[in-house]
C-alpha cells in the first residue's frame, strides 16, 4: 500500500525510540491461516496480525518481521508459488528474505534476549520479560493514529454512513432484521467498504438489548427499537457505529429511553480529552444515565452513589467503548503497572488509561432492559433499595438503545467526531 510508505518507516522509528537501549531481537509474526474443520483446503478468512500489518504495510501471511537493536529490520516473507497464482491470481510478496532462512539468522544474531510478538504457529518461546517489555511499547507507539490511519478510518467511516443512511431509510414495520442488514452492508460495499469490519448487529424490538445480536427473520413491527450496529472495513481499518433507530415515529416512551443515552453519549464525547482518565469517561456516561433513570423513577438515589455502586450496571453492563482502528477491537490495555480487570460504575471497562493525542475511541453508552439480568436474584438482593422494581415492570420489553460514535482525540478540548455526519 503506497500511502504507506513513509508512515512504515516513521512507525519502526516511533517503536524503537520505545525500547531506547534495550538489548535484544523482537520478531513480529504475521500469522498463517487456519484451516476449518473438515474442511480439507478451505480456510478461515485470513487476517494479518495488527501488530506485523503496522510496522509492514503487508497482509500476506507466514511472514516475519525482526528488530535486532544492532543491526536494525530484516524482514522474512514467503515467496509466491505457482499454485498461488493459478488459484488467487496476481499475488505480490513484499521484499525480503524468504522465511526459511530465519533460523539460520536467529542462530547468528538472536544469542541474547528475545521477543515474540504479533501471530506465530510453533513459535518457540522468547524471554517472557523482554517479550512483555517489547509489548508494552508496541502497544504503546500503536495507539495514537498516524495520518495514514486517519484516512483509512476516515473512508470506512464514509462508507458506513452509507450503510446507516440506507438502514434509516429502509427500516419499518414488515422487513426482517436479515433485510435490514443486506440493505446497509450492500450500501456500504457500494461506498467502498472491501470488508465488513465486524458481523453486523440488527436487533429489533426486545432484541434491541441483546447487545451483540445478529440480525434475525425476526419481523419489524409497528413502534419499536431497531438497534443498528455496523461498520465497513477499508484496508483493515474498521468504523464502529451504532444508531438506534425506531419503526415509525418514535413514542414518548422509546424517547424518553432514548434522550437519556443521547444525553450520556453527548457528555461522554465531551469528557474525551487528552489526559483524561477512559474510567472517568465511563463513569461521566454511567451518572447522565443514573440520573435518567431516577428521573424516571426507575431507580432511587444520588446518580453519583447510583453509579460508584454498581446500581446503574444493571442497565448500562457494558464498557463506554474501546479504541479503534485496526479492527473493532485496536490496541487496548492498561497503563504500566495497573492490575488487570479493575472495574468502572459496575462494569468491566477493556481500556484503563488516560487518552492520549492521536486516539481514535468509540463511545458507545447504552441503557437497555434485559430479563436475564433483571431477574438475577443477587441482582435483587444487592440493589433491593436502589431500583424500584414495581416500576420496572412497566420498562421490560421495550429492548434498549445504545448510541456509538468514533472520536479522534485532540491535543486540547473537546475531540473530533469523525462520525459526526451520520444522524442520530
Ligand atoms: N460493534 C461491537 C461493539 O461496539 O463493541
Ligand atoms: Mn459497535
Ligand atoms: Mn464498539
Amino acid at each position: 500500500m503506497i500511502l504507506f510508505e513513509n508512515e512504515i518507516e516513521r512507525r519502526r522509528r516511533r517503536f524503537e525510540a520505545g525500547l531506547g537501549d534495550a538489548k535484544g531481537i523482537v520478531l513480529v509474526g504475521c500469522g498463517s491461516p487456519t484451516s476449518t474443520p473438515g474442511g480439507l483446503d478451505q480456510t478461515y478468512p485470513f487476517i494479518a496480525h495488527p501488530e506485523y500489518y503496522w510496522l509492514t504495510g503487508s497482509r500476506r501471511p507466514d511472514a516475519v518481521i525482526a528488530f535486532d537493536s544492532e543491526s536494525g529490520w530484516t524482514h522474512f516473507v514467503t515467496p509466491v508459488s505457482a499454485s498461488e497464482r493459478l488459484w488467487q491470481g496476481d499475488t505480490v510478496a513484499p521484499v525480503g528474505r524468504p522465511l526459511h532462512e530465519l533460523q539460520a539468522w536467529l542462530e547468528q544474531h538472536g544469542t541474547g534476549r528475545k521477543a515474540l510478538l504479533g501471530q506465530w504457529q510453533n513459535r518457540g518461546s522468547g524471554d517472557i520479560e523482554f517479550t512483555e517489555f517489547a509489548q508494552q511499547k508496541l502497544d504503546a507507539a500503536r495507539r495514537p493514529k498516524d495520518d495514514a490511519e486517519v484516512q483509512m478510518l476516515g473512508a470506512a467511516i464514509r462508507a458506513t454512513a452509507a450503510g446507516h443512511a440506507r438502514a434509516s431509510e429502509f427500516v419499518r414495520p414488515g422487513v426482517t432484521e436479515r433485510a435490514v442488514q443486506i440493505e446497509l452492508e450492500a450500501a456500504m460495499f457500494r461506498a467502498g467498504a472491501d470488508h465488513m469490519g465486524y458481523d453486523s448487529i440488527v436487533g429489533s424490538g426486545y432484541r434491541s438489548s441483546v447487545l451483540h445480536g445478529h440480525p434475525s427473520a425476526r419481523v419489524l413491527a409497528n413502534d419499536e427499537f431497531v438497534l443498528v450496529d455496523a461498520g465497513g472495513s477499508v484496508n483493515g481499518y474498521t468504523a464502529d457505529i451504532t444508531r438506534t433507530l425506531c419503526t415509525g415515529k418514535m413514542s414518548p416512551r422509546h424517547q424518553q429511553i432514548y434522550d437519556i443515552v443521547f444525553a450520556a453519549e453527548i457528555a461522554g464525547i465531551d469528557a474525551s480529552r487528552a489526559g483524561v482518565e477512559w474510567h472517568a469517561v465511563h463513569r461521566v456516561c454511567a451518572e447522565v444515565i443514573a440520573q435518567g433513570l431516577v428521573d424516571l423513577k426507575i431507580l432511587v438515589g444520588s446518580a453519583e452513589n447510583l453509579a460508584e455502586s454498581g446500581a446503574v450496571s444493571v442497565f448500562f453492563p457494558h464498557g463506554v467503548g474501546h479504541l479503534l482502528g485496526l479492527g473493532v477491537r485496536d490496541v487496548g490495555g492498561r497503563a504500566p503497572g495497573r492490575a488487570p480487570g479493575r472495574q468502572c460504575c459496575g462494569a468491566s471497562v477493556r481500556v484503563d488509561l488516560p487518552l492520549e493525542q492521536g486516539f481514535i475511541m468509540t463511545v458507545e453508552p447504552g441503557l437497555y432492559f434485559v430479563d436475564a439480568i433483571l431477574d438475577l436474584p443477587e441482582n435483587r438482593t444487592k440493589y433491593r433499595g436502589d431500583i424500584r422494581w414495581d416500576e420496572l415492570q412497566n420498562w421490560r420489553g421495550i429492548g434498549g438503545v445504545r448510541i456509538e460514535d468514533n472520536i479522534l482525540i485532540t491535543p486540547t478540548g473537546p475531540p473530533e467526531v469523525l462520525s459526526a455526519e451520520i444522524p442520530k
